[in-house]
């Protein structure tokens, strides 16, 4: 049985076959009648918010012949202290495959142990797997393959989506470039897991220097609101704006996961000149989730 719960266990093959039947399910989204999810449930259970992540799996899900369950954690007895292996072993029973966003990345790895079903990673406080995997599809749809370029993360580099990255960047074969301050870089144990091209630094404006990709996240992720004044502190200045962008290669992407603070991880103007990509880049997790989806039931 096939899981997605991090990019550090998927293997190059597996990234490889995913972004490319992504392009086919983007470019046939209209025509194709393949319904791998024909006659099946598959639960979202949800204990942090989302906008992009729950409204392209709910369509996906559906494009591929199948049925959402959207469940809020706090809604069901989850949220009342019961224990994850029994929720799993409830759930496995009655739907064919679950995604979870929640904030331990064991609590993933517990529910899929137990489930007996598919399980996905929708975010958690370690990983990112499914935007990563997004990101990668979009930069390559723009700008071909990915291997031997730069990928420049500012801001917050110790959270989800820049370590989703650290894994990517050795599975790929690009180089990644953490702008942090010292409190916010990956720890020393987490790069060696990585075992990528990743160099993290302080200095901003070297980071960027001939980057071909420069990227941004929020500076205070979901589960981390009671540190966001001393995050905001910290953080201020660790931005993409036009100055960043100068340094950057001419023809250099720019690309925001989202939800974006504008003035804060980015400001608008540098926002906005870039704005078709960085929606392309929300509307990518549609075609790229449906293709996990299909790799996961196959
Ligand atoms: N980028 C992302 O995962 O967005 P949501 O939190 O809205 O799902
Ligand atoms: N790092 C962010 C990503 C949001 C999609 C968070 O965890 O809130």
């Amino acid at each position: 049985m096939k899981h997605l719960l991090s990019v550090e266990k998927l293997t190059r093959d597996a990234v490889e076959s995913i972004l490319a039947a992504a392009k086919s399910w983007k470019a046939e989204r209209r025509t194709s009648s393949r319904r791998p999810l024909a006659g099946q449930v598959w639960a979202l259970l949800f204990s942090k918010s989302s906008t992009r992540t729950r409204v392209s799996f709910e369509v996906g899900i559906r494009e591929l012949g199948g049925q959402p369950l959207f469940l809020s954690a706090n809604e069901i007895q989850l949220g009342r202290g019961e224990l994850i292996k029994d929720t799993a072993r409830v759930l496995g029973r009655m739907v064919h495959g679950a995604i979870i966003r929640t904030f331990a990345q064991a609590d993933v790895e517990e529910f899929a142990a137990h489930a007996g079903i598919p399980t996905i990673n929708a975010l958690t406080d370690d990983e990112h797997p499914c935007q990563i995997l997004t990101d990668v599809f979009t930069y390559q749809e723009k700008r071909g393959p990915i291997q031997g370029k730069v990928v420049t993360f500012v801001g917050d580099g110790a959270c989800n989506v820049p370590v989703s990255w650290m894994f990517a960047a050795a599975a790929l074969g690009f180089e990644l470039r953490i702008a942090a301050p010292k409190e916010f870089q990956p720890s020393p144990e987490l790069l060696s897991r990585a075992r990528g091209k990743i160099s993290c630094t302080e200095d901003l404006r070297a980071a960027a220097k001939g980057a071909d990709l420069l990227y941004t996240d929020v500076w205070v992720s979901m589960g981390k609101e009671a540190e966001a004044p001393e995050r905001v502190k910290v953080l201020g200045g660790y931005q993409i704006n036009q100055a960043m962008v100068k340094l950057a290669k001419p023809d250099a992407l720019v690309m925001h996961c989202l939800p974006a603070y504008r003035g804060k991880e980015i400001d608008e103007a540098t926002f906005e000149a870039n704005a078709q990509t960085i929606f392309d880049q929300a509307e990518n997790r549609l075609h790229v989730q449906k293709a996990i989806l299909d790799w996961i039931v196959c």
